[in-house]
C-alpha cells in the first residue's frame, strides 16, 4: 500500500506524449516532435571538453552538498552581474537540474494548509509539488489578453495572511508570455507586505527575444525573502547533465543543502566543473542557438496564424508558442490526440499546464525550421 500523500502527486503529461508519439514512429509512422521542451542543439563542444577533463583530473568524488565551492562563486558571480545584485558563494545552492530547487524549496518552507500562488497555465511540477507537501495551491490565471500576464489587481486579491510562498515564471512555460517589470514590483511589495517567500523560476531567462530579462532582483526589497532559480538546460543545451542552481537568503541555503544531503548528497562534481565553463567560457553557441530559437519563433507564429480556427500571439521569450485554438471547433485534449493520429504532430493540450489552459495548445519550437515547415503543413491538411 503506498502512502497516502503518493496520491497528491501529479506529474508531467509531456512525457506521456513523447512515449505514445515515439511508439507510433517506432511502428513506422512519421512523427514531427513538438511535444517536449528540449533544445535540439547539442551541448557545446568546449562544455563537453570541461566534463572530460574533469573526469580524466579525478572529479569524480562526493562533494559539498552545496555544491563545490569555485562552483558556487563563478554562479554567484553571474547572479550578482547578470541581475546587478552583490551575493555570494554562501547564497548559492548547486543541484542535479533546476527541478530540484522546486522540491526543496516547496518542501522547506510549505506546511500543510500554507497557500502557494502559482501560475495557471504553469509548469505542472508547481502545482504537484505543493499538493504532495499538503499545501493549498491558489492558481493564479494568465490571460491572453495580458499576453500571458497576470492581472496584479487579480493577485492581489489572492495574497493573504495564509500566502506561505508565490511562484513566478517569467519567462514562462508553456505561454511564453513574460511579466512587466510593474508587475514584478507589484508582486516583491505583496511578498513583503504578507511576509510571504518568492520562487521566482527565472530558468528561461537568456531565451528573452524582444527588450530586456525581468528579473525579481531588480527588486531587491525582497531579496530577504526570494529563491531565484537558474539552470543550465535550457541556456546550454545541456537537459541531460542535469545542472541548476538557485540564490537564496543564507540561512535558507543552508537548509536547502540539507535537504540534499538526504537525497541526493550532492550534484556530480565533473558537471559542476562543465557548468563553469558553460559561464565562463565563450558564449556564441549558446548565442546562436538563441538567435535560431527567434528566427524560428517567428517563422513557426506567422504559419499557425495562418491556419483555419488558430490564433496565435508572438511570444516573448522561452521556446513555446501557446496558440488559441478554439475556432477549431475542439477542445484542447481532442485536437492533441487529432493531430498526433492524424498529422502525426505531437504537441500538448494547454489543460497539460492546469485548467486555464483550455481552448489552447502548446508546441515547443525546439526543431528544425525544416521540421516546423512540415508540422504546419500536416496540420493544414487535416484541419
Ligand atoms: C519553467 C521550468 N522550470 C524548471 C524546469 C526544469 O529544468 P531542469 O530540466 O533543469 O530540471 C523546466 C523544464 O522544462 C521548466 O520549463
Amino acid at each position: 500500500m503506498l502512502a497516502e500523500r503518493m496520491s497528491r502527486l501529479g506529474t508531467e503529461t509531456a512525457f506521456e506524449v513523447l512515449s505514445k508519439a515515439n511508439k507510433m514512429q517506432a511502428e513506422g509512422r512519421e512523427i514531427i516532435h513538438l511535444e517536449i521542451g528540449e533544445p535540439d542543439f547539442d551541448t557545446p563542444r568546449n562544455i563537453i571538453d570541461a566534463a572530460i577533463n574533469a573526469l580524466n583530473d579525478g572529479f569524480t568524488h562526493y562533494g559539498p552538498s552545496a555544491g563545490m565551492l569555485e562552483t558556487r562563486k563563478v554562479f554567484a558571480n553571474f547572479i550578482s552581474e547578470d541581475r546587478g545584485v552583490d551575493i555570494g558563494p554562501e547564497n548559492i545552492v548547486v543541484t542535479p537540474g533546476a527541478k530540484p530547487i522546486l522540491f526543496f524549496s516547496i518542501l522547506a518552507l510549505v506546511d500543510p494548509g500554507d497557500e502557494v500562488i502559482y501560475p495557471n497555465p504553469g509548469f505542472p511540477i508547481y502545482e504537484s509539488v505543493i499538493n504532495f507537501v499538503g499545501g493549498k495551491p491558489i492558481p493564479i490565471p494568465l490571460r491572453e489578453e495580458k499576453e500571458f500576464s497576470f492581472d496584479l489587481e487579480e493577485m492581489k486579491a489572492l495574497v493573504n495572511e495564509k500566502t506561505k510562498m508565490i511562484i513566478l515564471n517569467s519567462p514562462h512555460n508553456p505561454t511564453g508570455g513574460s511579466l512587466t517589470p510593474e508587475d514584478m514590483k507589484g508582486i516583491a511589495e505583496l511578498a513583503v507586505e504578507y511576509d510571504a517567500w518568492i520562487l521566482s523560476d527565472e530558468v528561461y531567462s537568456k531565451m528573452v527575444y524582444d527588450g530586456k530579462h525581468v528579473s525579481i532582483y531588480d527588486y531587491p526589497e525582497a531579496m530577504d525573502r526570494t529563491i531565484l532559480l537558474e539552470g543550465h538546460s535550457k541556456t546550454y543545451a545541456m537537459t541531460g547533465w542535469r545542472l541548476g542552481y538557485a540564490s537564496m537568503p543564507e540561512k535558507l541555503a543552508e537548509q536547502i543543502a540539507k535537504i540534499q544531503t538526504n537525497s541526493n548528497s550532492c550534484t556530480a562534481s565533473f558537471i559542476q566543473r562543465a557548468g563553469i565553463e558553460a559561464i565562463t567560457g565563450p558564449q556564441d553557441e549558446s548565442l546562436k542557438m538563441m538567435a535560431e530559437f527567434k528566427e524560428r519563433r517567428d517563422m513557426f507564429v506567422e504559419g499557425l496564424n495562418e491556419l483555419p480556427g488558430f490564433k496565435c500571439l508572438k511570444p516573448k521569450g522561452a521556446f513555446y508558442v501557446f496558440p488559441n485554438i478554439t475556432g477549431t471547433g475542439k477542445k484542447s485534449k481532442e485536437l492533441e490526440e487529432y493531430l498526433l493520429d492524424k498529422a502525426g504532430v505531437a504537441g500538448l493540450s494547454g489543460t497539460s499546464f492546469g485548467s486555464y489552459g483550455e481552448d489552447y495548445l502548446r508546441f515547443s519550437y525546439a526543431n528544425s525550421q525544416k521540421n516546423l515547415k512540415r508540422a504546419l503543413e500536416l496540420i493544414k491538411e487535416v484541419l
